[in-house]
């Protein structure tokens, strides 16, 4: 009888032999929480597309942030949603804008939780694109197009108004060309030289952002964001993104989103050295939760399945609307 040469099973017989054997782990280092914030008092609003999922108001915000904080989860990434929008986006850099707000509140009551704070006007353009606009009619519908170089002023602003909030990272994420060095040297300027840029390096046009449009209210009203976001179809493009945000002073790359995308991951990973940041964005969220609470899926399993290969890929930090669920599971323990 002919044995089998080679036994892989001898490494899989019992829980502490898989362990010792274990060779990608997560642990609650590795995650971000985004956390949407809005407007206004006693307001903690669950998003219909993503439960679990709330808006906070300032003072709803506080209990919020406790549980994170006490869970011992490193980093939250700030959205806010304005009082009112405009063409220009002004909310997002007014100095009493809701995310400088609230990144000053969750300094004072944590100060050494990080906050991430994202740097785009989709939020806070009433036309809901990143950036500014131009707009023109073309058989009677609204047109427009995203001006490059002009949004770059007002991403400046935005980042250096929330590093004066007290930002301890700025993560860019509006895909303009050029966004990172133009606010490198604006950070610089102001005298934020020590504040890291994490750049939504390679992001793609992606469907998976449906929810979170109806979280931040930032569907936009006209087009679609092909012209400034990437084709899903592209990874060599994906590796020319990430080197001239590199080349312009980048801090972490990011991939976005995780789940589809989990080959770029690998790629830039191989390629670059800086720290490499997955979102695993909303729609990867609201995909799993649908499916857990009809019981059709074991959410806790299939959660950190998939952030186990989001890591495996390469990944070092995770954003993701799970962060207090797996740091709740990993304390739970096996
Ligand atoms: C803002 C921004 C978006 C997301 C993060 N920052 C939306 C978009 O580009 O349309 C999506 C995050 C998610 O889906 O969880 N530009």
């Amino acid at each position: 009888m002919a044995f089998p040469i080679v036994r892989h099973r001898r490494l899989r017989q019992t829980a502490s032999i898989r362990g010792l054997v274990r060779e990608t782990v997560l642990t609650v280092d590795d995650f971000i929480q985004p956390i949407f914030v809005v407007p206004g008092n006693g307001i903690k609003n669950e998003i219909t597309s993503m439960p679990g999922v709330y808006q906070f108001s300032l003072d709803t915000l506080e209990q919020e942030i406790k549980e994170i904080a006490e869970l011992g989860i490193s980093a939250v990434l700030l959205f806010g949603i304005p009082e009112s929008k405009d063409s220009v986006g002004s909310g997002a850099y007014a100095e009493d804008g809701i995310v400088q707000q609230a990144t000053r509140k969750i300094k004072s009551l944590y100060p050494d939780l990080l906050v991430v704070a994202d740097t785009c006007l989709c939020e806070f353009t009433d036309h809901g694109h990143c950036g500014m606009v131009h707009t023109y009619e073309r058989d009677g519908h609204v047109c427009g197009d995203v001006l490059n170089d002009e949004s770059l002023e007002l991403l400046v602003r935005t980042a250096v108004s929330q590093a004066e909030a007290g930002a301890d990272i700025i993560a860019p994420s509006n895909m303009m060309d050029g966004y990172v060095a133009a606010i490198r040297a604006g950070l610089d300027e102001a005298g934020f030289s020590q504040v890291p840029i994490m750049a939504y390096s390679v992001k793609y046009a992606s469907a998976f952002y449906g929810p979170f449009r109806e979280a931040a209210d930032s569907a936009p009203q006209f087009g679609d964001r092909k012209t400034y976001q990437m084709d899903p179809a592209n990874v060599r493009e994906a590796l020319r993104e990430a080197e001239s945000d590199v080349l312009e002073g980048a801090d972490m790359l990011m991939v976005k989103p995780a789940l589809a995308f989990l080959d770029v991951l690998r790629v830039v990973r191989d390629q670059f050295d800086l720290p490499l940041v997955a979102y695993n964005v909303s729609g990867e969220y609201s995909l799993v939760k649908a499916a857990a609470m009809q019981g059709w899926i074991n959410e806790r399993a299939i959660v950190t399945e998939m952030l186990l290969g989001m890591k495996r890929a390469g990944a070092d930090i995770i954003i993701t609307y799970f962060a207090k669920d797996a740091a709740r599971w990993l304390r739970e323990g096996k």
